[in-house]
């Protein structure tokens, strides 16, 4: 059937050809600006020149997208009030004083996407005429640092500066010398190596800077100290340490991501840090001592400083949230976290972490976490008193680690089950995870579980509970015992189990269920408990679904594709469509009928009924439908195909 569905496509293609060719709104060489009382934009529209008739007036000017190559008019009437002018995406390269003067106004100008590394030295004279300008964007024109620094040397009421996307390889000293105002910068996507001492020391407002993507390898001396946010993601740095001294840091956001840092960063007087990035580094240890200085590529005489008898992360009382994902701890050092008392969410997924510590004077202490992620680790073993210790964890994620949820008796028993106080205990085989009342979201995927013990979540009353990528997993009747009136969100996705082995109890409240990827060839009683809105069913070993009507009643999509479907029990698929539901994947779904002894695999939307011995009457409804979903997937392809032509052709579509 699918040459019949590329029929339509061409039939309808063509009259939509012949339109978008009569049309004359495309071609290019009519400028179509679209333009108001004081904004004019003339985005995309093929503009070789500076426009010059546009009206008295204006205060916004888009140009973007266009071929431009130079800002050169000597006369322009009618821009005295322009304050915005947007030229990215075209092809300067040159800029004349004569045009600039004639823009007292312009507060920003945006030139991103250009070629203004050409006649450089002319084009930055002309710009020290810019006196009012606030907002410059000079991303994206190969510009070097001289370069760069020559195009801002006179602009004084600068604000926002974005230098991205040049060839920078280093900050001259005197670059920011007449910006004191200063307030965002970004140098992220150069090749700057080197920041010459002084060089940002004029900059005495600036409040976010962005230096991501580039090659530095050291900062230390860090003395901005009215900074909010500062980007260092993706450079090669080793070391990061602030200044000594008495003030405090303003510092909130730090990315410090994608680096080479072998430990977490001295930051003593960053107390208002809420955020801060330290995902794929190095880090192998939390603990204060040695950071390793034989493992540095570079030696650096900063490096003497580094006595690490304090605790880092002691000042960082206001941080929120802290991300150490991709690094390699292969210890969770309880007591480093206690000093983080404002901690809201922790990431330490995949490290090497084989176990949880604490020291003895962190006995008791509680941390303020509500979301943990702990996925692919090597942990085998979490003891009581870690979730003794996360009284307010509503997230947990423990996917790709070899845990086994422990056993427990139904009512409220447990927290003596738990083990040793420290640490894991060598004979604890199981992780406890019941009698967590504020736990709500747990991830178990990709942990080996081989049996789920009756009652494991007891008392943990979880919204959403993830069980894939467990092979062979087996549950008892009563494993989600506990979880009848809570739980909403269940995956067993991939997990090789047939109908024996998934067991369901009645799930009052569950709403989404994945069942994809196992051998079940009937779906679990107790699923009629459940008000389902979406079930997925894909490649498992089901031949017909039974009695759809009793747990359908407010579903709203199943997907079924990859099951041996039985074309001549296809009722269950007319009473999911006469009950409204979507089944988004039937396009691609197959049944098996039987013809002379063998067995013929055929698609659902395209096989006949009547091949089947059907009671009469049924047949030609069923055909009818199967025309119908043939003629609105007719219909969808068309639309698809004019949407990507024109952005309004659904709407003529469906006028039609
Ligand atoms: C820079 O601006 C000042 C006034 O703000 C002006 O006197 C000076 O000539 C300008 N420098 C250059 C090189 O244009
Ligand atoms: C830092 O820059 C990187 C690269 O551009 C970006 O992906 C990341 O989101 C930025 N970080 C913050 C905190 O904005
Ligand atoms: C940290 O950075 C990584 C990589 O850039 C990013 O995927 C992650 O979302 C960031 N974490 C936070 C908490 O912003
Ligand atoms: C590091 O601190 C210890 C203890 O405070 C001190 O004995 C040692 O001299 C310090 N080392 C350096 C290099 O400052
Ligand atoms: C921790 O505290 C509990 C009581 O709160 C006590 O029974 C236990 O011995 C303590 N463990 C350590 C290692 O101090
Ligand atoms: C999974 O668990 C079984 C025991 O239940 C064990 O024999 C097997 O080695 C484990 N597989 C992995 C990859 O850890
Ligand atoms: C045809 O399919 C049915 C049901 O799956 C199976 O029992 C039978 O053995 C198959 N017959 C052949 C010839 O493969």
């Amino acid at each position: 059937m699918l040459w019949a569905a590329r029929g339509c496509f061409l039939l309808w293609l063509l009259p939509s050809i012949l339109r978008a060719r009569a049309s004359p709104e495309t071609r290019p060489s009519s400028p179509l600006c679209q333009q108001s009382p004081t904004k004019v934009s003339c985005k995309g529209v093929g503009l070789r020149k500076f426009p010059k008739e546009l009206g008295q007036g204006i205060k916004y000017l888009e140009l973007s997208n266009n071929f431009i190559q130079s800002l050169s008019g000597s006369n322009m009437p009618g821009f005295g009030h322009l304050e915005y002018l947007d030229v990215c995406f075209n092809q300067l390269e040159a800029i004349s004083a004569t045009t600039l003067a004639q823009l007292p106004r312009l507060r920003s100008l945006l030139l991103g996407s250009n070629h203004l590394d050409q006649n450089y030295l002319a084009n930055g004279e002309a710009f020290h005429l810019l006196r009012n300008i606030e907002v410059l964007d000079l991303s994206v024109n190969n510009l070097e640092s001289h370069m760069a620094s020559w195009y801002i040397s006179n602009l004084t009421s600068l604000r926002v500066l974005d230098l991205s996307g040049n060839t920078m390889t280093k900050l001259l000293a005197g670059t920011f010398r007449n910006s004191p105002r200063l307030r965002q910068l970004d140098l992220s996507n150069n090749y700057i190596m080197e920041i010459q001492e002084g060089a940002f020391e004029p900059l005495e407002e600036l409040e976010v800077l962005n230096l991501a993507l580039n090659s530095l390898h050291c900062v230390s001396g860090f003395s901005l100290l009215q900074l909010r946010v500062l980007n260092l993601s993706h450079n090669a740095l080793e070391l990061f340490s602030s200044e000594e001294g008495a003030e405090p840091y303003l510092l909130r956001v730090l990315d410090l991501s994608h680096n080479r840092l072998l430990s977490f960063p001295e930051l003593p007087r960053a107390h208002d840090l809420t955020h801060l990035n330290l995902s794929n580094n190095l880090i192998a240890s939390l603990l204060p001592g040695s950071p390793y200085p034989r493992e540095f590529v570079l030696l650096y005489k900063e490096m003497q400083r580094f006595n690490r008898t304090v605790r880092p992360a002691a000042a960082l009382t206001h941080m929120v949230d802290l991300d150490l994902s991709n690094n390699r701890l292969e210890l969770f050092p309880f007591s480093f976290f206690h000093s983080l008392g404002s901690l809201h969410s922790l990431s330490l997924a995949r490290n090497c972490l084989q176990d949880v510590a604490r020291d003895s004077a962190s006995n008791g202490t509680e941390l303020s976490m509500r979301l943990l992620d702990l996925h692919s680790n090597a942990l085998r073993v979490l003891p009581r008193w870690f979730f003794d210790s996360l009284p307010h964890l509503e997230s947990i994620d423990l996917g790709s680690n070899s845990l086994q949820p422990c056993e427990s008796q139904g009512s409220d028993q447990g927290k003596d089950l738990g083990g040793d106080p420290r640490t894991s205990a060598p004979g604890d085989t199981c992780t406890p995870l019941y009698n967590m009342p504020r736990l709500k979201h747990l991830s178990l995927s990709k942990n080996n579980i081989s049996r789920l013990q009756p009652h494991a979540f007891n008392q943990t009353p979880l919204l959403s509970l993830d069980l894939s990528g467990n092979r062979d997993l087996s549950m008892s009747t009563g494993a989600l015992g506990g979880l009848e009136l809570s739980l909403q969100e269940l995956s067993l996705k991939d997990n090789q189990m047939d109908e024996g082995q998934a067991a369901l109890p009645c799930l009052g409240t569950l709403r989404v269920l994945d069942l994809s990827g196992n051998h079940l060839s009937l779906l679990p009683t107790g699923l009629s408990c459940s008000p389902l809105e979406s079930l997925d069913i894909r490649n498992n070993n089901l031949q017909t679904l039974g009695t759809v009507r009793s747990w359908s009643h407010s579903l709203r999509a199943v997907s079924v594709a990859g099951n041996p479907w039985n074309c001549c029990s296809l009722g269950w698929l007319d009473t999911l469509r006469a009950a409204g539901v979507a089944v988004p994947d039937l396009h691609q779904s197959r049944c098996v009928f039987q013809e002379h002894g063998r067995n013929i695999s055929a698609r659902i939307t395209g096989t006949p009924r009547w091949i089947c011995p059907q009671p009469k009457g049924t047949a030609s409804l069923a055909l009818l439908m199967v025309l119908m979903g043939l003629s609105l997937l007719c219909a969808w392809a068309f639309c698809f195909l004019r949407k990507g032509r024109k952005a309004t052709g659904c709407v003529g579509c469906r006028s039609n």
